[in-house]
């Protein structure tokens, strides 16, 4: 769906603006693990301004296809975030439960202040309004893969953006 070059060259320009919005700030960029880490990493290096890194893990309570929006943290930040200018970093926007109740959780922990970076957003399928700050590409209603993004725990190394195709096609 999306080359390589593509993904690289708008991270490039995210990180371009990022540095420009957080001049004088360090950046505090906490990573959503598993798939944000591919784009965390390629969006750090490109950033101008100081950068610290902290990694949280999430489960959505819900089945296969669907997230339920309440979410249990697997795994929780290393640091606090009372006072830091926070940027969480997604992989991917969907129905917008699993961050919608993630950024409360994390609003609550007093940052100076509290944005949303995303590879992708697939707004068609939002059913709870969350609204990234930085957006890399907005994709269609299809199961996408690579670049951190898996199915059932594969691809997440293609660095591209692939589509699943099911064998009916
Ligand atoms: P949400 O709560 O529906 O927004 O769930 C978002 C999460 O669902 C993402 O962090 C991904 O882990 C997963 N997800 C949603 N769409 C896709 C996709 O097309 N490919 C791979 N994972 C996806
Ligand atoms: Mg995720």
């Amino acid at each position: 769906m999306i080359p390589e070059e593509e993904v690289e060259e708008k991270i490039r320009r995210t990180a371009a603006r990022i540095s420009e919005d957080y001049q004088g700030k360090v950046v505090h960029l906490v990573s959503v693990l598993k798939g944000s880490v591919f784009f965390t990493c390629e969006l750090a290096k490109r950033i101008t301004v100081p950068v610290t890194m902290d990694f949280m893990s999430v489960s959505s309570y819900g089945d296969q296809t669907e997230s339920s929006g309440v979410v249990r943290i697997v795994k929780d930040l290393d640091m606090p975030l009372e006072g830091k200018d926070v940027l969480v970093v997604e992989d991917i926007i969907d129905t917008g439960r699993t961050l919608h109740y993630l950024m409360n959780i994390l609003r609550d922990r007093g940052p100076a202040s509290l944005r949303l970076a995303t590879l992708l957003d697939k707004p068609d399928r939002r059913v709870v309004t969350v609204e990234a700050d930085y957006t890399c590409f907005e994709v269609p209603d299809e199961f996408v893969v690579g670049y951190g993004l898996d199915c059932a725990q594969q691809y997440r190394n293609l660095p591209y953006i692939g589509v699943i195709e099911s064998e009916s096609k």
